[in-house]
């Protein structure tokens, strides 16, 4: 059964590593962050720059490991997921990044770039061209 909440974030934290050879403090980059957003509504994350928008989203996205809390999408507890079954989750979450120069590769060709989260996703099937 489908849930009423398409995301559910409960106690999200997270603390980087001190980068210069492990001394140094951690970094609480997100502490303790809770919110859910309705089946088709949109949130709006606002805060300083630094505040922890940006890790909270790659949270969500999957694309950084909480150090502590959860992230239910769609009643799924996503980071109780095998690895297999999050690559799944990847083509429901998507992360829009706000410099498309950061996000289209030069190096590589309009084709590669649209075919390469399908052939990933095993979605379609080859072109001929
Ligand atoms: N991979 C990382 N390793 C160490 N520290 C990090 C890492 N990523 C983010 N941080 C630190 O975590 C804190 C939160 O950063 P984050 O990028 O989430 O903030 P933000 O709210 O998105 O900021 P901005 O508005 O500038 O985009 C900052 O102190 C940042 O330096
Ligand atoms: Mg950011």
């Amino acid at each position: 059964m489908p849930s009423d909440m398409l995301l559910e974030v409960n106690g999200l934290t997270k603390h980087f590593a001190p980068v210069a050879f492990g001394r140094g403090p951690l970094v609480k980059a997100v502490r303790d962050v809770s919110f859910q957003i309705p089946r088709g509504q949109v949130l709006g994350l606002v805060g300083e720059s630094g505040s922890g928008k940006t890790t909270i989203g790659r949270m969500v996205a999957q694309l950084v490991e909480p150090t502590a809390g959860s992230v239910r999408f769609d009643g799924v507890e996503t980071t109780a997921l095998s690895r297999h079954a999050q690559r799944k989750l990847h083509a429901q979450v998507q992360y829009i990044f706000q410099d498309p120069f950061a996000s289209l590769s030069p190096r590589m060709t309009i084709g590669q770039i649209i075919t390469e989260g399908l052939d990933i996703q095993q979605i379609g099937t080859r072109g001929t061209s």
